[in-house]
């Protein structure tokens, strides 16, 4: 098989390029534009990786430190346990599932294991193009289908591109550097469509962040018996970029091939253990999501303050048009601590992940000031109610907020007959966001019945509602 792979020099050059076939971590070390002035070890403004700004949880944490101490002993060389674990989440058997060193480990896996000289691979344009680029490694040919108007994958083109050669088809969902997604519907006569002999792949790394109520993650084809490969990794909302780990989750009969490529050993005593304990702190991924969606909030009232089109995104990242030379804005921004990510032959739009709130108003204040408009610091958020999570909810659910004024503020939760249960705010709050937790009593402690209940939000003479469910 071809293995006639980028070398790290090529890539980084691709890298600051921008070219639409990079796809590795590691860009931070390069020194010359847009990252001229990029220290790996400078981590504020790091808006280019779509990583997570909260960084690993404390129960990883906790779980790396302990495994430090056995750093001399080689690992568990299966991931057994691990991949045990991953089972169990996903409800699959643990022969199932892969994992290896990043969701990039097990894409180089997947293309060496199914694709050979010859071979076609199917894919969208622009996407995160790992696969692809392995796929020419291997000898196999590219066909790419570009995405349609409203920047996502359009299944009906990939179906349409499928030939007597295909042998794989790659898909991102959501996709990067979109931030989009393909609806479950779509995706059902798709695969219900698929020829026989071709192999969908599916790399689900932005999963959890998607709300959606028209996604659903592809695992379900691989639990039906199609043939698909779904690819997750504990790099994004995990938070564990650093660490290193990804998995698939196929079929017996196709895990044991993946496996068969792989070297033994590949994921550190560390990245198990840190992974293992991720798989156990929803509350994490919560605050993360949380986080996030704040984030994007900022984000696009900026955007929308700064009369720039961006493209509604269900990741931690973000893409809008500059209007202008997106590689002009971005080295702008760069010498201003701010690091993005522009290509994929797009030539007016920035890709920027989600950060920290102070990231988020700082990166906003920094384009405002290069497109020089005049745009108000620190603008807070305006009135309503942002999020409710989880929804439904057992134990409790916390309900995101945003005050536009000094006015008192009356969150209250009312059942479906309109009797109030309970007043959770009556006070006057700084304007901003903020995160109020109902634990789902009534206003005598006791605990409200399971149903839906209508929240409500008053501040002067605005007022807004929303629904929650509870489940006991
Ligand atoms: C869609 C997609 N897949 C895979 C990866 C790489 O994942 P990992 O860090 O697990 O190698 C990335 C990284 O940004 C990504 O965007």
């Amino acid at each position: 098989m071809g293995k006639n792979r980028m070398s790290r020099r090529e890539f980084l050059q691709a890298s600051v390029a921008g070219l639409s076939f990079v796809y590795l971590p590691g860009v931070g070390r390069v020194k010359a534009s847009p990252f001229e002035s990029f220290d790996s070890e400078d981590t504020y403004g790091r808006l280019c990786f779509n990583e997570n700004p909260l960084g690993p949880s404390h129960l990883a944490l906790e779980a790396m430190r302990a495994a430090a101490y056995e750093g001399h002993r080689y690992p568990d060389w299966f991931s057994s346990t691990l991949e045990g674990k991953i089972a169990e989440h996903h409800d699959v058997s643990s022969s199932m599932i892969c994992a290896g060193t990043g969701a990039t480990e097990i894409i180089r896996l997947v293309a060496d294991t199914f694709l050979y000289p010859g071979d076609e691979v199917v894919t969208a344009t622009p996407t995160y193009s790992q696969l692809a680029s392995e796929a020419t490694s291997n000898g196999a040919a590219v066909v790419h289908v570009p995405v349609n108007e409203r920047y996502i994958i359009d299944l009906n083109m990939i179906r349409a591109a499928i030939g007597p050669k295909t042998k794989l088809i790659s898909l991102v969902n959501p996709n990067n550097p979109q931030g989009t997604i393909f609806t479950m519907q779509d995706m059902r006569i798709f695969m219900n469509s698929l020829p026989t002999g071709v192999i969908v792949v599916v790399d689900e790394a932005y999963h959890h962040y998607v709300h959606s109520p028209y996604y659903e993650s592809c695992i379900r084809y691989v639990k039906e018996g199609f043939p698909m490969i779904a690819i997750r990794t504990f790099s994004k909302a995990y938070g564990l970029a650093g660490v290193r780990i990804g998995y698939s989750v196929a079929s017996v009969g196709y895990t044991s091939m993946i496996q068969s490529s792989q070297n033994i050993g590949m994921v550190s005593r560390l990245g198990q253990a840190a992974a293992i304990a991720s798989l156990n702190d929803i509350d994490h991924v919560d605050s993360t999501v949380s986080l996030n969606d704040r984030a994007k909030e900022i984000l696009m009232n900026g955007f929308s303050a700064l009369q720039l089109e961006y493209i509604p995104s269900e990741t931690n990242f973000m893409m809008f048009d500059t209007g202008m030379s997106a590689a002009s804005v971005a080295s702008q921004l760069a010498s201003r601590g701010y690091h993005v990510r522009v290509g994929w032959g797009m030539p007016r739009h920035i890709r920027v992940s989600t950060g920290t709130m102070d990231e988020m108003y700082g990166f906003i204040n920094a384009l405002q000031e290069i497109l020089g408009q005049n745009f108000l610091k620190d603008e807070p958020p305006t009135f309503g109610l942002s999020r409710v999570h989880p929804n439904p909810f057992t134990q409790q659910c916390t309900i995101q907020i945003s005050t536009s004024s000094s006015e008192r503020v009356r969150l209250a939760i009312y059942d479906a007959a309109g009797r109030m249960v309970k007043s959770l705010v009556n006070d006057v709050l700084a304007p901003g966001l903020h995160d109020i937790v109902w634990d789902g009593r009534d206003v005598h402690g006791r605990d409200a019945a399971s149903g839906l209940y209508i929240i409500n939000l008053t501040q002067g003479e605005f007022a807004t509602s929303t629904r929650v469910t509870l489940v006991r």
